[in-house]
């Protein structure tokens, strides 16, 4: 298609009669690019978080390179830019508090910039809700490419994978099973090239949820990080944006209600993270297109577990891609998918997966012959989270999602961090562990605390897993009983904060239900004597979040950000 420069958003930035026009260009060929190399061609942003605080995302760079080679070779100007990059295994409290911050960094850097395209480079955890949800505001061509999963951990012949396998490993070591000079060398197995987690964390899930929202290249989300092919990927990134700025192909015409159900379909599937139901509702709440929770509940009874990798698996990342990838999985689920909807590629999701092969269905299982008749994350409701709650069903153990029992109560995470491995814990295998004060304002940011390690007193007896709840967030990578995201939080006046050590909660998975077993009144009289906590910040970014943050059940997004 001839692009006509003139329409280009780039176009006034450089042409025109203005002072500014002429030092802007001077500016370009300050890079030492010529004059006929970027001279009304289209300019490509590359919005590259990459950053060596952040293992997962530290070859962006790299990738970075191949989408230039595919952007000069299509006939565009690429220009590289940095956002802040958020690594998971570092910061402090949690990335979380800082992923409207980096949503907010990717919109306004687009927005303010000569950009008429974007490629926008993630990887870990946050790094792609927040360049979805910026570039959903930003709306101008925009195509997501995630760095890919690193290869599998492999220690002594035995296939381990971050986060999943790491938390077994490091629960033996609580227990005296394995020791500091294994652990080490583990240490060095674990993680064996750059890239985001190769288990279905939240990494892997957002990587598989951009690329069935259509805002990735199909196929492109589970290629390993060192394979060739990433880079190769990256090229064609390059070269396919010059054509979507031609088509003025923009995510206002990707991201539809029916781009948004076969993400939760896909997500439903593949055993995703429960981080993705947060993520999704604020990436949708950036467009007119508003999910509610029950959405999620709806598409997850309605769709079949297929795939069979960690943590509520067996296998990882890299066989996963192996086995085919999201075009295979997508092809499997077709009688539940929005045929029509529009992908980056300009094609639809139907044409895109419709030939799909599938390598290996042990690892991708026929939509006929499931793991599980329905879908991995299921939202509770009850009067202990009057606005929801969500658990990980496929990561669970069958025996406790129909379970009654007494709670045991810690008031804060720091109290359950001191505390859990105490020999005197008065719990037993039916004793239902509650933690307060970890929602979005509570923590501040909600951090992924939710999965509350096993306490050594049950491990010795081996009680292998108990029921959890708080309204914490917890890692993709993690595996129990886990009630997470439990709204409105206990630090605002969430039925939760109330719960006291000896109440009993009933679990129902099969119900969707969460009940404390108090009657209304005393709920409300409890409620009535708590005191209002001091918020955690009164200045700076700090402040921002805590005064605009919305719950989680709304996404966790700034008020000030959604779509009107
Ligand atoms: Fe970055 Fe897991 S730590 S994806």
């Amino acid at each position: 298609m001839a692009l006509d420069p003139t329409t280009l958003r780039s176009y006034s930035w450089f042409n025109g009669k203005e002072y500014y026009n002429f030092s802007r260009r001077a500016n370009v060929r300050a890079l030492g690019i010529s004059r006929e190399a970027f001279h009304g061609k289209p300019v490509i942003g590359i919005c590259n978080s990459f950053s060596e605080l952040n293992n997962c995302n530290a070859h962006l760079r790299q990738v970075a390179e191949a989408v230039k080679r595919g952007v000069w070779a299509a006939g565009g100007c690429p220009m590289e830019f940095p956002v802040i990059s958020l690594g998971e295994q570092y910061m402090k409290p949690t990335t979380m508090l800082f992923r409207n911050l980096m949503a907010m960094d990717v919109e306004e850097c687009i927005r303010a910039n000569p950009l008429d395209g974007v490629v926008l480079l993630s990887g870990c955890d946050k790094t792609t809700p927040a360049m979805l949800m910026g570039a959903a505001s930003a709306d101008i061509p925009a195509m997501i490419l995630t760095g890919g999963p690193t290869l599998s951990g492999n220690y002594q012949g035995k296939v381990i994978g971050q986060g999943t396998d790491g938390r077994k490993i490091f629960d033996l070591y609580r227990m005296g099973k394995v020791s500091p000079e294994e652990l080490q060398e583990i240490e060095g197995c674990m993680v064996r090239s750059f890239g985001h987690c190769t288990v279905m964390g939240t990494a892997s899930t957002m990587a598989i949820v951009a690329e069935a929202l259509g805002m990735s290249i199909p196929g492109s989300a589970a290629v390993p990080a060192p394979d060739s092919r990433r880079l190769a990927m990256a090229e064609m990134c390059g070269r396919r944006m010059v054509e979507m700025v031609a088509e003025d192909l923009r995510p206002s015409k990707i991201l539809t209600r029916q781009a948004f159900e076969n993400a939760i379909t896909v997500d439903m599937a593949v055993g995703g993270s429960t981080n993705a139901v947060v993520h999704l509702l604020a990436v949708a709440g950036r467009t007119p297109h508003k999910l509610v929770l029950d959405d999620f509940d709806t598409i997850s009874r309605r769709t079949p577990f297929l795939v069979n990798v960690r943590p509520s698996g067996q296998h990882m990342m890299e066989d996963f891609f192996y086995a085919g990838g999201v075009p295979a999985v997508m092809r499997e689920l077709l009688p539940l998918l929005h045929c029509d909807a529009l992908t980056v590629n300009g094609k639809s999701v139907g044409d895109n997966v419709g030939g799909a092969d599938c390598f290996n269905h042990d690892v991708i299982r026929k939509f006929e012959a499931p793991i599980f008749a329905e879908g991995g994350t299921v939202v509770l409701r009850g009067n202990l989270c009057p606005d929801g709650a969500v658990l990980k069903q496929t990561a669970a153990s069958p025996e406790l999602c129909e379970h009654t029992g007494p709670a045991y109560v810690f008031e804060n995470y720091q109290q359950m961090h001191d505390t859990i491995d105490s020999m005197d814990l008065p719990i037993d295998k039916d004793t239902v562990l509650v933690m307060k004060g970890c929602g979005p304002k509570g923590a501040p940011g909600m951090p992924e605390w939710g999965h509350i390690p096993m306490p050594k007193v049950l491990m010795e007896r081996g009680v292998t897993d108990c029921v959890r709840i708080s309204d914490a967030r917890m890692s993709g990578t993690s595996f129990g009983t886990v009630v997470l995201h439990v709204s409105p939080e206990s630090h605002i006046g969430g039925p939760l904060a109330v719960v006291e050590t000896g109440d009993l909660v009933t679990l129902s998975v099969a119900e969707r239900k969460l009940h404390l077993h108090l009657s209304d009144e005393e709920i409300t009289r409890r409620l009535s004597t708590l005191q209002p906590a001091k918020p955690h910040y009164t200045r700076g970014y700090g402040k921002l979040f805590l005064d605009h943050v919305t719950q989680a059940h709304l996404g966790c997004d700034f008020d000030f950000l959604q779509a009107e």
